[in-house]
């Protein structure tokens, strides 16, 4: 049954109608228009549609948005502010870590959940935190680089 819902979204508000059983990843997607999220695997594993759910790296595609209220739940969208970009962006940018292009927003996303929770991570700990971010073209090293830079 639909119900209307109220999300903190990239620091806006947004009320929506929709089913609270309705994955994340759909409604940014279709209702928000934000598509930095990707649909992968729509099973949680591929991690191509990570989000941050305050600060956290969150799979929207297995997440029921009714999760996220009262939460500040952010896409690749919110990562850049009128400072600039993000400083994992401009890593993976500067480091070309993209073939295809389709698995990096899930990537920025993880490495930036990781830098919140630990701003000066090991690569065993950046290893660990993309470990489950899959990337069909193979350019797991240049996103270890970029990650590797972001962290300093
Ligand atoms: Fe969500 Fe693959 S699309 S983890």
């Amino acid at each position: 049954m639909t119900r209307t819902l109220t999300l903190t979204v990239n620091r806006q508000s947004h009320r929506i109608a929709v089913a609270p059983e309705t994955n994340l990843l759909h409604v940014l997607r279709n209702d928000l228009a934000l598509n930095g999220p990707k649909y992968g695997c729509g099973l949680g594993e591929c991690g191509a549609c990570t989000v941050l759910v305050d600060g956290l790296a969150a799979r929207a595609c297995v997440l029921p948005v009714a999760a996220v209220i009262g939460h500040e739940v952010t896409t690749l969208e919110g990562l850049a502010t009128p400072d600039g970009l993000d400083p994992v962006q401009t890593a993976f940018i500067e480091k070309q870590a993209a073939q295809c292009g389709y698995c990096l927003n899930g990537m920025i996303m993880s490495v930036r959940a990781l830098l919140n929770r630990d701003p000066h991570p090991s690569k065993e700990s950046i290893r660990a935190a993309l470990e489950h971010n899959l990337c069909r073209c193979g350019t797991h090293v240049e996103i270890l680089e970029a990650a590797y830079r972001a962290a300093g």
